[in-house]
């Protein structure tokens, strides 16, 4: 007895996280970039984790989309922001690169 209703509880709380995480996503095409192979590091919303967080901190290596670019493009020497142009094509890159300055400043027009 006790068993199944703590199946059940787990049950419920994987189906809620589920909802959880595609509540995150907007679904745009950099979105998914983004959370495929940038959130583990930079965290779901630029909040940080492994990486600086870049909502609280400026942006050392510029924040313009061009410079968003090619440190997307290069990555950072000495730092585990690697190069991507390996990884993704450029219209990802771009669209990535969107995606984070658009995080950033809905996170500006609420504070
Ligand atoms: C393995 C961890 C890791 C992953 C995965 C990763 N990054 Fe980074 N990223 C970092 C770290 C660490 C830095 C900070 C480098 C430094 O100290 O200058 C960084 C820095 C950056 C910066 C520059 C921030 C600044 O301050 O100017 C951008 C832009 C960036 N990452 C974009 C991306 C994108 C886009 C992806 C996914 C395609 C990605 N990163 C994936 C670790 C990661």
């Amino acid at each position: 007895m006790k068993n199944t209703k703590r199946f059940l509880l787990l049950a419920i709380l994987a189906v809620g996280s589920i909802f959880n995480l595609s509540a995150q996503t907007d679904n745009s095409p950099g979105s998914i970039v983004y959370m495929n192979y940038c959130s583990a590091c930079h965290g779901k919303k630029l909040e940080g984790g492994q990486a600086p967080s870049l909502l609280t901190t400026k942006w050392k290596h510029g924040d313009s989309k061009k410079a968003i670019i090619q440190t997307i493009k290069k990555g950072v020497p000495n730092t585990s922001m690697m190069a991507w142009e390996n990884m993704l094509n450029e219209k990802q890159i771009e669209q990535v690169a969107d995606y984070m300055l658009s995080l950033k400043k809905s996170k500006k027009q609420k504070s």
